[in-house]
């Protein structure tokens, strides 16, 4: 399907994600044969910051890289297939991307999927770890929530670990508030800035309507909808889908989105801010995602917690509990 995108799809879609800059970086996909990891590769090849796209799956990424290597933008494009070529894979990385692990069916939730995805994020943790630890790592698998405190521990075991180099990407999360307010406010998707704080998971997302740009109100019941709404967005694609898989456009987009503003970011470009679920110190939980600026070496600034109102702060007193969970989860599995 991704082989038959018009050239005009990808055209469009490279101006979108464009930047001035004629910097060279080599971007590693960890997962890249998945129904994230297709779209995600495809929108970094055509993206001009990437000059070198290394993907790795445990199958079929010989095809996927001999498909995205004939479109006509300048990136290279190699496939790394089976663990014995996960380090080839990772060298010179500037950043890698992982969408590798199991998606959700139907009736489960993110945290069902722990027992299968914490030992994928691990391993790749490890082997990052060895070759390539000053990359910038984002990590899309499921449960962010817990496997962003997993590859910490496994880095840190290492002694490769740099706070401010670690994200788990809640990107998602965003792209939908922006959506869903435009369409419900009738305002320019283009101009809507919203932070989505706290965890990726249910009742741990905390969109920060107060603080949306431009101003948008709701009476209570409306609010109460549409912060719902974007809480269980993802269940709401699982359903949709019946049983084949969770959101993997949407998030192949968003994933590009997080990927391209942290390749600007490296590339020296000022003023580039995303909300990431990273080491935080803004409340009690020891991970948590809040707008971060992004700089040469990863996070340059982590700006806080936004000004919540009343309805927010109930939402974050809802949320530190089962995201203090999460976390301990993830900790206490890298520890064993
Ligand atoms: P998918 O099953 O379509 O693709 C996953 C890919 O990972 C497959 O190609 C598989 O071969 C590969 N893989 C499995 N084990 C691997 C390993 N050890 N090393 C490298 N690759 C490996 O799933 P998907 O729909 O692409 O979703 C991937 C993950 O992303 C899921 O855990 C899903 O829950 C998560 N997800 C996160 C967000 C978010 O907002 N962070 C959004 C959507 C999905
Ligand atoms: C999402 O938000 O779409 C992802 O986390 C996938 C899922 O399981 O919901």
């Amino acid at each position: 399907m991704f082989s038959q995108i018009s050239r005009q799809v990808a055209v469009q879609v490279a101006r979108n994600f464009s930047t001035s800059s004629t910097n060279n970086f080599k971007v590693a996909v960890c997962g890249a044969s998945g129904g994230i990891g297709q779209p995600l590769s495809l929108l970094l090849k055509v993206n001009p910051l990437v000059t070198d796209l290394a993907l790795y799956d445990i199958v079929h990424t010989p095809g996927v890289a001999a498909d995205l290597s004939h479109i006509d933008t300048a990136s290279g494009v190699k496939g790394y297939v089976g663990a014995e070529q996960v380090a080839a894979c990772l060298k010179g990385a500037d950043l890698v991307v992982i969408p590798a692990g199991v998606p959700r069916k139907p009736g489960m939730t993110r945290d069902d999927l722990f027992n299968t995805n914490a030992g994928i994020v691990r391993d790749l943790a490890s082997a990052i770890a060895d070759n390539c630890p000053k990359a910038l790592i984002a990590i899309i698998t499921n449960p962010v929530n817990s496997c962003v405190p997993i590859a910490a521990e496994v880095l840190k075991s290492k002694g490769k670990y740099d706070p401010r180099r670690l994200f788990g990407v809640s990107t998602l999360d965003i792209v939908r508030a922006r959506k869903f307010i435009s369409d419900s406010c009738k305002v320019d998707v283009n101009t809507v800035d919203i932070p989505v704080i706290g965890g990726h998971s249910g009742v741990t997302i905390i969109p920060v309507i107060s603080q949306c740009k431009p101003k948008v109100s709701f009476s209570q019941p409306d609010l109460e909808k549409i912060t719902v709404r974007i809480q269980e967005a993802g269940t709401e694609v699982v359903k949709a889908k019946a049983g084949a898989g969770s959101a993997t456009l949407s998030m192949g987009y968003a994933g590009a989105r997080f990927a391209i503003s942290a390749l600007k970011a490296l590339n020296g470009e000022k003023n580039v801010v995303e909300c990431a679920y990273v080491e935080s110190k803004v409340t009690e939980a020891a991970y948590f995602s809040t707008p971060l600026l992004l700089g040469k070496n990863g996070i340059e600034e982590n700006l806080g917690l936004p000004k919540l109102n009343d309805f927010e702060k109930k939402l974050l007193d809802t949320a530190l509990p089962e995201l203090k969970k999460n976390i301990n989860k993830g900790i206490e599995f890298a520890k064993k």
